[in-house]
């Protein structure tokens, strides 16, 4: 298993170039089965989620070609068995968008439930709920959840809670059944807008995407069609925050800025310059950090996704910082990760309690999950000596190249392998 070796303390400086998005390209992946014709996907990032997506595909049938330059060609018109098992999808909590996806094509799907629980209780109860709006029949047995309908109907679905997960796995679902489907407290994320669209370039007559009311008229087909990924809006965001984190200057590119409203305001409310371009934006710090309180929310909020990375930079902020994780009810695992590097942080239920504390110090730590992991190592590029970072398959799941990206940037990283150690492959979260 690999670690990553950083030597902290120097600013990063430089530019950046943001690679597609993790959480639309895991969502884009799988609806590729609802084509009648191959597709051309661009801007996949390198990551071992897309990985492990294409490798779903391949081994249900498809055909599958890596054209370079994260460009691949897709022909799904091979599946016939709508089954992904065990040992495929619990490497990747994503992979229940195959549950829709496969409904939708097939009117049937069996997909092992996703794994683990490292953010906290993550059901899908709201999943099941709007698969039986749409008429299907759905079970869970032996670890698989089974669905089945005669006819998808179109159907009022209101989630109970706003799910990501839920409003993708319902809209793939929706997009070939008969008649109107109205998604009522949709969520609202970039990579729900991306899918509608990849989904309206194949045929699809989805309305709203991106607002709570998200409205598709079932279409009888769907035909392939070329499509690249939008950049990863929490990519950017963990860049961003890198650079606040050790007083660099640096300019992140292949952004849309539109997507980093609130990682902007936050930063700018605790003294970080912010400069937005229109497809970049320039990060430096002139004076003190100071406090601030964060609550996480769906989209347009606080995004959960950069809620370790922001901690992590309020640990280095004057005064007394308060984060509340609203969205997930474990999200806090890495703290104790911080606190090995002389971080202040008490955390009671949803709530971090951040001292600022003048400087962090270099520890060996281990990346509890993908975000978490990504906030150990903003940690150590800004701590006073060296960190070694364990688990680092973890920050792999979601980060294209983020040691060249961060040597580049100057950063003194790199990877080691560690002698007779394989990779834990547990079920991972995201
Ligand atoms: C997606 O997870 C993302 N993963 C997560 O990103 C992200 O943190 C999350 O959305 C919120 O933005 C992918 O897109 C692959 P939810 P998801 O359904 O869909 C509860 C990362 O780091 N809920 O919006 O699982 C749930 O427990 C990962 O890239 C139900 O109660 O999130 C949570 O408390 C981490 N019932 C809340 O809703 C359900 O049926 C939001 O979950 C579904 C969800």
């Amino acid at each position: 298993m690999d670690k990553f070796i950083i030597k902290g303390g120097r600013r990063l400086m430089g530019e950046v170039t943001i690679s597609g998005a993790k959480n639309a390209v895991v969502a884009i992946i799988p609806a590729v089965i609802l084509a009648d014709s191959p597709c051309v996907l661009e801007n996949i990032p390198e990551i071992s989620d897309v990985s492990i997506s294409l490798r779903i595909l391949y081994e249900m049938g498809a055909k599958v070609e890596n054209l370079g330059g994260g460009t691949y060609r897709i022909d799904a018109t091979g599946i016939k068995e709508p089954v992904v098992p065990y040992e495929l999808a619990r490497h990747m909590r994503a992979s229940y968008y195959f549950l829709g996806t496969l409904l939708g094509k097939f009117g049937r799907a069996r997909v092992a439930m996703p794994g683990g629980c490292y953010l906290g209780d993550r059901p899908i109860d709201q999943h099941l709920k709007a698969f039986s709006c749409l008429g299907a029949e759905c079970s869970l047995e032996n670890g698989m959840v089974d669905i089945h309908a005669d006819m998808l109907t179109g159907a009022q679905i209101y989630f109970d809670k706003i799910t990501v997960g839920g409003t993708i796995n319902a809209i793939l679902a929706a997009v070939r059944a008969v008649g109107m489907t109205v998604i009522e407290n949709a969520a609202k994320e970039p990579h729900i807008v991306d899918l509608a669209n990849f989904l309206n370039s194949m045929g699809a007559n989805i309305m709203g995407a991106g607002t709570d009311v998200i409205k598709i008229r079932g279409v009888r087909s769907l035909k392939g069609t070329n499509y690249a990924i939008i950049p990863d809006q929490i990519e950017a965001g963990t860049y961003m925050v890198a650079a606040a984190a050790t007083r660099g200057n640096v300019l992140v590119k292949n952004v849309i800025p539109k997507h980093l409203e609130s990682i902007t305001a936050k930063l700018l409310k605790i003294g970080v310059n912010v400069e937005e371009f229109d497809e970049s934006v320039r990060i430096s710090v002139d004076g003190p950090l100071v406090k601030t309180s964060i609550k996480t929310m769906p989209h347009p909020g606080f995004p959960t996704d950069m809620q370790p990375q922001f901690s992590t930079l309020l640990c280095l902020a004057e005064g007394t910082s308060i984060v509340t994780e609203d969205i997930f009810n474990n999200r806090f695992r890495y703290v104790d990760e911080l606190r090995r590097m002389g971080a202040d942080i008490s955390v009671e239920g949803r709530v971090a309690v951040i001292e600022g504390v003048g400087r962090l110090m270099g520890a060996p730590v281990t990346a509890p999950d993908l975000r978490a992991g990504a906030a150990l190592v903003i940690a150590g590029l800004a701590a006073t000596g060296i960190t070694e970072i364990d688990d680092i398959y973890h920050i792999e799941r979601g980060y294209e190249n983020i040691e060249q990206k961060l040597r580049a940037l100057g950063a003194d990283i790199e990877r080691r392998s560690v002698p007779g150690t394989t990779a834990r492959k547990r079920p991972v979260q995201a």
